[in-house]
């Protein structure tokens, strides 16, 4: 355990400061320990990077461009299995997910992913999201009538859409598509939802649909969330971990990280000092 605030003495500011959350205040949904990326057999990518995240809540992962943020993200439901080598542990249910015998198939199901790029099949929106159920054995119509409604209800489009299921999910607006995919997500039930910037590619309004959208999911889901955007970070986030150079730098509650943050490096971030 570093208590780093007791390190801090004469306005000498720590170089790295991690929150340690409180397990028997908080219920942590996943942790990470002694997590190392190696890109290309030998690059260390991402180090430094021990973190707990608590149940519904959400995370932000901020930091410049090429600070590691997907990597760590993407490690978290083994997205890196095929570029990259990741040393350490990753705690979920009390498993070790990046153990070579876990199904990483099953673990998707617990640990879905939205990437920054709407995807959605060249399917109808109905068949977007029971797709995957279909592939896991659900075929009941009036189950997967309601799994429809009820994930297009908790992505905020199914006013949008209920009276055009049938309808290409590629002639929706990208907004509707990043909803789209969030509630293809949500729509396996997964515990944790992984997003890396789901909303940097949309224009404001829809943006922000996909803000209000997180904020209502985050009653039943824990987010990991990767933006850019500081001001999304602190709108949406109750914690907030500082990516510089393949390590977190500082990881701590979103309001202090943007009041109040211990390291300069993270001071220098969010008042936008860096080059
Ligand atoms: N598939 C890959 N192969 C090799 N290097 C990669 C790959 N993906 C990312 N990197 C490198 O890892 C570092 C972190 O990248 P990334 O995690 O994408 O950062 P961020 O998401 O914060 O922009 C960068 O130096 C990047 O060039
Ligand atoms: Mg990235």
């Amino acid at each position: 355990m570093t208590e780093t605030n007791e390190l801090v003495f004469n306005d000498e500011m720590p170089e790295r400061y991690l929150y340690e959350m409180d397990e028997d205040k908080h219920e942590v949904a996943l942790s990470t320990s002694d997590l190392a990326v190696y890109y290309g057999g030998d690059k260390l990518a991402l180090s430094d990077a021990d973190l707990k995240f608590e149940r519904f809540k959400i995370t932000s992962l901020i930091g410049a461009s090429g600070s590691g943020k997907s990597t760590f993200l993407r490690s978290l439901n083994r997205m890196n299995d095929s570029v990259a080598r990741v040393d350490g542990k990753i705690m979920y249910r009390g498993l070790n997910i990046n153990s070579s015998d876990i199904d990483v198939y099953e673990m998707r199901k617990h640990i879905g992913m939205v990437f920054q790029r709407p995807n959605p099949f060249a399917k109808s929106i109905y068949d977007n999201i029971t797709f995957a159920l279909k592939q896991h054995g659900i075929r009941n119509k009036a189950e997967l009538d309601e799994i429809v409604e009820t994930s297009l209800r908790q992505a905020a489009l199914w006013d949008e859409v209920k009276d055009d299921l049938n309808k290409s999910a590629l002639a929706l607006s990208g907004g509707q598509q990043q909803r789209l995919v969030i509630a293809r997500a949500v729509a396996m039930k997964p515990d944790i939802l992984l997003l890396d910037e789901p909303a940097s590619a949309l224009d404001p309004i829809s943006s922000s649909k996909i803000e209000d959208t997180l904020l209502k999911l985050k009653d039943e889901y824990t987010i990991i969330i990767v933006t850019h955007n500081m001001q999304q970070a602190a709108r949406i986030s109750d914690y907030t971990a500082f990516f510089h150079m393949g390590k977190v730098i500082e990881y701590d509650l979103t309001r202090k990280i943007f009041t109040r943050p211990k390291v300069q490096r993270t001071i220098d971030y969010v008042n936008g000092n860096f080059g």
